[in-house]
């Protein structure tokens, strides 16, 4: 196993104030990851977090930070079923949610693993390290099935011709590697857009696809809600179009602000009271500087919102309510 290079936490310093930590409060990082953003809530206020992660690797890192400080724990789960796990752990209600998309450079970087297309290695792409992998997915599913992944997950123009490619290499042998499979794309689809791999758009469909990304997304907003305290904070880093539309559509259907959607795809009607108050909405993205630091975090965006009081919910007032421009 070749170990990771380490993951910097991306818009750390945003995150911090997006969720208004303080002394006292209880927090969810609900992708702990490499634990960056978990360490960073820690030295801020003399609170308590809880770290969540489906790798079994991430949840090891975990639990070495949770043997060395007593203020933290480590949950290992998926944060769709986030309401479900902080109740078993004895968690009511917290003050802060964090989610910090997609996968760790731990991930990104470890060949084994299967998610780069610059590291040889199995297709795999399995954040659980259970279930059907990448490999699965590309030979056996029909090829229309193939295609409708890589237009609505990867948002890939070239996807039916990739899929017809990898249905006839199939045919002679199965695909089994990152690399067979970015060769078999850049061949056919031609030249690669500018500053981009030709494979970009069809490994991150797969990865989507393999770990149900946006079911996971979407089932996570809500169970964030239903375990925020009134005046908790909801804070999201995406890091791709699909993700942010996502959390933008959730926040914006809950906001006690009216408009949002759009006239092809509008807001769901809203079955009860408001639930949210955006706090960040127009999206805050890395400086320069961070992106010359870590260029992973070049694509990051940062939402939030705030969680207002249900009805029979006690109004709890917040220092920090409306303290950053909505
Ligand atoms: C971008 S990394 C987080 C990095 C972390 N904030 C840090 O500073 O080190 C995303 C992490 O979320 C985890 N993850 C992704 N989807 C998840 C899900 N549905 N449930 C739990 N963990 C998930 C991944 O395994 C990965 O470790």
């Amino acid at each position: 196993m070749t170990a990771g290079a380490g993951h910097i936490p991306v818009l750390a310093a945003e995150a911090l104030e997006a969720l208004a930590v303080r002394d006292g409060g209880v927090y969810v990082d609900a992708t702990f990851g490499g634990g960056g953003h978990s360490r960073a809530i820690l030295a801020h206020a003399d609170c308590r977090v809880i770290g969540i992660d489906r790798d079994p690797e991430a949840v090891a890192r975990g639990r070495a930070l949770e043997a060395q400080e007593p203020r933290f724990s480590m949950i290992a789960g998926r944060f769709g079923e986030l309401d479900r796990l902080l109740a078993d752990a004895g968690v009511p209600a917290v003050d802060g949610v964090l989610f910090d998309l997609g996968v760790s450079s731990f991930q990104l970087d470890e060949p084994e693993r299967g998610f780069s297309f610059l590291r040889e290695g199995p297709l795999d792409m399995r954040m659980e390290r259970r279930g059907p992998s990448a490999a699965d997915l590309v030979n056996r599913l029909r090829e229309e099935e193939l295609a409708r992944i890589l237009q609505e997950y990867g948002e890939e123009p070239a996807a039916r011709r990739i899929a017809r490619a990898i249905v006839r290499r199939r045919r002679e042998r199965p695909l089994r590697t990152t690399g067979e499979l970015a060769a078999l794309v850049a061949e056919a689809v031609g030249r690669a857009p500018r500053h981009h791999h030709p494979a970009t758009r069809t490994f991150q469909a797969l990865r989507i696809a393999v770990n149900d990304e946006l079911g996971e997304i979407e089932r996570g907003l809500a169970a964030a809600v239903r375990v925020l305290r009134p005046g908790g904070r909801l804070v999201v880093i995406t890091f791709h179009s699909l993700e942010d539309r996502l959390v933008k559509r959730f926040i914006q259907m809950h906001s006690d602000r009216p408009g949002g959607g759009s006239r092809h795809r509008p807001l769901p009607e809203r079955s009860g009271p408001p639930l949210l108050h955006w706090v960040i909405r127009r999206p805050l993205v890395p400086s320069p500087e961070e992106i010359a630091r870590n260029p992973r975090a070049r694509s990051a965006k940062l939402r939030a919102a705030e969680r207002l009081a249900a009805a029979g919910e006690a109004e709890e007032s917040h220092p920090c309510r409306d303290a950053m421009p909505c």
